[in-house]
Parts: C-alpha cells; sequence; structure tokens
C-alpha cells in the first residue's frame, strides 16, 4: 500500500471515530477510494443518491455516514425500510394522516417526511414499493411537495432522499414492477457497493479493526489471526461480504478459537443443503400465528444448540454467542428440553 493509499484508510478509520458517525473504513481498493470521492463531493449537496450492492456489503453504513459528513448532521436522520411495512401502512407512515381519514385514524400524525424535514432520509429495500406509492415518492422528489392521507394541504419538505437496494433494479424496470422515471430521481448520484470478494486488499485492515473493536467491546485480549486463516479468508467467495467477515470475527474474539473458524469456512465449502438438516415443522393446522410460532421455536432450538455445540457446552460462552444472558439461556435450554450437558 502506498503512504497517501495509506493515510487515505487511515482518514477513513478516523472519521468514525471522532464522533463524526458510524465508522467506515474505506480501505485501499480503487472501487472504495472512487466511492469515498464521491461521499466528499456529494455530502453538502441535497441530491438524492442510490447505494447498491449486495447484502452486507455496507450500504446502509455508507448512507449514515453521509448523512454525518453533511452540513445538516445536527438535523434528523430518519429510516424507512420498505420490505417491513405493508403497502398502504408505508403511504401512511411516509407522509402521514389526517384524522378520521381511515377506520383507526384517531389522530393526525406527521409521517417520516415531514419528521426528516430539513435532514436525511433513508428508504431501504426501495424496490419494495408498490406503483401507488411509487407515484407519490416521484412527486416528492419532483418538487419536494407531498400532503398527509385525508388532507388536501400540500406541505414541502426539504430532505436528502437514499434510497438502498440490494436489488437488480434495472431488471425490475425491464420486469414492470419499478417506474424508470422514479429510477432517474432516485439515481441522481450513484454508489455501488463492491463485494467484500472484490476487495480482498482491505481484509487486513477489517480484520484488525473489527478484532480492536470487539475485543474492547467484549473485554478480551485477542490474539491476531493466524496465517493459515487469512489465506482461508483470500480464498473465500464471502456471500454475506462485510456482515459475515464481522460475525466470523465477534464469534473469535468470543470463542477464542480460530479452528472454529475454519471448520466453519470448511462447512460453508462443502454447501449444507439446509441448516445442519434443520427443517421446517409439518404442517398439522393451518394457523398461520400457530405454525410461525412453531417454526420460530424450532429455529431457535436449533441455533442454541448449535451454539452449545460450538462452546462444547459451555453455557456462559455460548449465552454471550448468542447475545442473551445466562439466566436466558438456562431457562430457554430447560423449557425446549434440550441436554444440559454435552451427552457422551
Ligand atoms: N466499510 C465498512 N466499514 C466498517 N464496517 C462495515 C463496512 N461495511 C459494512 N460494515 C459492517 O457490516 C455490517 C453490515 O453493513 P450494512 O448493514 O451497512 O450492510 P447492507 O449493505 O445494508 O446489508 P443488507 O442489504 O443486508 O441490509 C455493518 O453492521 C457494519 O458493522
Ligand atoms: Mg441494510
Amino acid at each position: 500500500m502506498n503512504v497517501a493509499k495509506a493515510q487515505q484508510v487511515a482518514a477513513g478509520a478516523e472519521a468514525g471515530r471522532n464522533g463524526l458517525g458510524p465508522d467506515v473504513l474505506f480501505g485501499c481498493t480503487d472501487e472504495m477510494l472512487r466511492i469515498r470521492r464521491t461521499v466528499e463531493r456529494v455530502a453538502a449537496i441535497r441530491v438524492p443518491v442510490l447505494l447498491e450492492g449486495e447484502s452486507g456489503s455496507g450500504k446502509e453504513i455508507l448512507a449514515n455516514y453521509l448523512h454525518q459528513v453533511s452540513p445538516w448532521n445536527e438535523q434528523p436522520l430518519v429510516k424507512v425500510n420498505c420490505a417491513a411495512i405493508p403497502g398502504s401502512l408505508l403511504e401512511s407512515e411516509l407522509f402521514g394522516y389526517e384524522k378520521g381519514s381511515f377506520t383507526g385514524a384517531y389522530n393526525s400524525r406527521a409521517g417520516k417526511f415531514e419528521q426528516a424535514n430539513g435532514g436525511s432520509m433513508v428508504l431501504d429495500e426501495i424496490a419494495d414499493i408498490d406503483s401507488g406509492l411509487q407515484a407519490k415518492l416521484l412527486q416528492v422528489l419532483q418538487d419536494g411537495c407531498f400532503s398527509r392521507l385525508g388532507d388536501l394541504e400540500e406541505r414541502r419538505c426539504d430532505v436528502r432522499i437514499m434510497c438502498i437496494t440490494n436489488r437488480d433494479i434495472q431488471a425490475e424496470i425491464q420486469r414492470g414492477s419499478f417506474r424508470e422515471d422514479l429510477y432517474y430521481r432516485i439515481n441522481v448520484v450513484n454508489i455501488q457497493m463492491p463485494p467484500l470478494r472484490r476487495r480482498l486488499e482491505d481484509l487486513p485492515i477489517l480484520v484488525d479493526y473489527f478484532l480492536r473493536n470487539y475485543g474492547e467491546r467484549f473485554d478480551r485480549k485477542v490474539q491476531p489471526l493466524s496465517s493459515a486463516v487469512m489465506e482461508r479468508f483470500r480464498q473465500h467467495h464471502w456471500p454475506g461480504n462485510i456482515r459475515e467477515l464481522e460475525n466470523y470475527l465477534k464469534r473469535y474474539v468470543i470463542l477464542e478459537s480460530p479452528d472454529s473458524i475454519l471448520s466453519e469456512l470448511e462447512e460453508r465449502r462443502s454447501g449444507p443443503t439446509s441448516a445442519g438438516g434443520f427443517q421446517l415443522p409439518p404442517v398439522t393446522d393451518f394457523s398461520l400465528k400457530k405454525y410461525s410460532k412453531m417454526a420460530s421455536q424450532k429455529a431457535e432450538h436449533y441455533l442454541i444448540l448449535e451454539a452449545l455445540k460450538q462452546t462444547r457446552w459451555n453455557r456462559k460462552r455460548a449465552a454471550e454467542l448468542l447475545g442473551i444472558s445466562y439466566r436466558a439461556l438456562l431457562y430457554k435450554i430447560k423449557e425446549a428440553g434440550l441436554p444440559q450437558k454435552k451427552r457422551a
């Protein structure tokens, strides 16, 4: 790495630590340095930005960063996950509503656009919004105007809109499920987050950062990764990108076991067809509520058992790994009738 690049790497990490916002490691690949330049150029201009890229590649963390480095970083940053909210609800969530505009609207409420006024708005999973909402969004992007549901008054908002997707929007346009005119409006500046497999030169910086970060957070003295693990990392395909790397390293810090990383990577290479044979429960009743409860319980038991195996039945460590308290784990083990100790 040359000096200029090394300085840029350091500056990228520094920007996160000095209170500007979440850490975003730009690393040293040309693609990431280009993104960093784009961010710098666009930071102070309130134009829409579209962030595309695979899952776990850092789209959301970059959107946060873009807000933090903008001159309106004291103003709100409002996030909406468009896939998580059904169409009609999403409309009232985004634009607000007047009292009596639909059954259950007992009071008037401001929407996310009003809440975000003067700041930034992140529309995550934008490819999931339906056509009616796409038209309304187009209007906001064209002239900054919208109205609450059940209200004739036009309101104005001044917001930077950042749209995020991990779907291929061009393909959605071809399929007729995403408006082309909306695409041009949201895509004034486009940032394509590269997958980790295209940023392998950044592995040492990322590894070092996460080990330090989790070492401090979990109060553990962390040994550097062995060259065998680093070599396996370089060969890995990283379908889950930086999130996947972060999870391996978090487990490494907790378990202090490089072998577990190697065996997990090996398992992934051999490509299990289902999660260790975990299957959905048989259908005995069509109640959606009952079935999802059964399925989620089964998934929970499966994960607990995997965590116990991983930690050789060290329940304290298993609880840390699962992110629950030790007491909660003991309760769950008992409730599920899972073995308390490793069976001989
Ligand atoms: N450049 C980066 N520097 C530091 N950490 C990163 C970076 N990119 C991603 N991460 C880490 O990876 C995690 C996943 O990133 P993020 O949530 O931004 O992914 P995403 O692209 O929005 O994924 P998804 O499409 O699944 O929502 C973050 O919590 C963060 O810890
Ligand atoms: Mg995300």
